[in-house]
């Protein structure tokens, strides 16, 4: 994990997306934020993990690779893991795809100050919901269609958009 360091422009973040079993979702919002965000100069790091540990090791699921290709996203690559308690301390935000992912990162994130949020909570123009977890899920993919997987494609794509106004603007105010 690259150290997040102060720039010009703000301090650098660290981002770690969360589903169950980082093998659909997660890999999905990771793919697609590394794409947009990677030269970024207020993101540090971007990774992703599961809550749970059923497919550590695996790479992505199939879809969510012919997903990511058919949107032109061909350098992606993962092995699933779990989250960890380090991870709390590792990354700025933690961002949950759906309300158990949620609640299992809040459960244990403890007095650790690391933002835990839905990813679906930063809209348009970087609002973010006065609630936590009071914004869009990402529905679980697995045992649906490839239709699933593209509308994940969609979700993910907004919310990254949205995130990353929500640093920009968050960072203006901390300079
Ligand atoms: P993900 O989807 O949380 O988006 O990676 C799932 C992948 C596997 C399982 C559940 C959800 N599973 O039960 O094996």
């Amino acid at each position: 994990m690259p150290a997040s360091k102060s720039t010009p422009t703000g301090r650098q973040v660290n981002v770690l997306f969360v589903c169950l079993g980082n093998i659909c979702r997660s890999p999905m919002a990771e793919g697609v934020f590394q794409n947009i965000a990677a030269s970024h100069p207020l993101i540090a790091g971007i990774d992703s993990a599961g809550t749970a540990a059923y497919h550590a090791g695996e790479g992505p699921d199939s879809r969510t690779m012919s997903t990511l290709r058919r949107h032109n996203i061909t350098n992606y690559e993962h092995a699933a893991r779990k989250v960890t308690k380090q991870d709390f301390l590792d990354f700025d935000y933690l961002l949950a795809m759906d309300k158990h992912n949620l609640r299992d990162l809040l459960d244990v994130r403890g007095s650790v100050v690391a933002e835990v949020r839905l990813f679906g909570d930063f809209g348009p123009g970087g609002v973010l919901t006065e609630r936590v977890g009071g914004g869009e899920v990402v529905q679980d993919p697995y045992y649906g269609g490839v239709n699933g997987f593209e509308e994940v494609y969609q979700q993910v794509i907004r919310f990254s958009k949205s995130f990353l106004d929500y640093v920009e603007k968050n960072q203006d105010l901390e300079n």
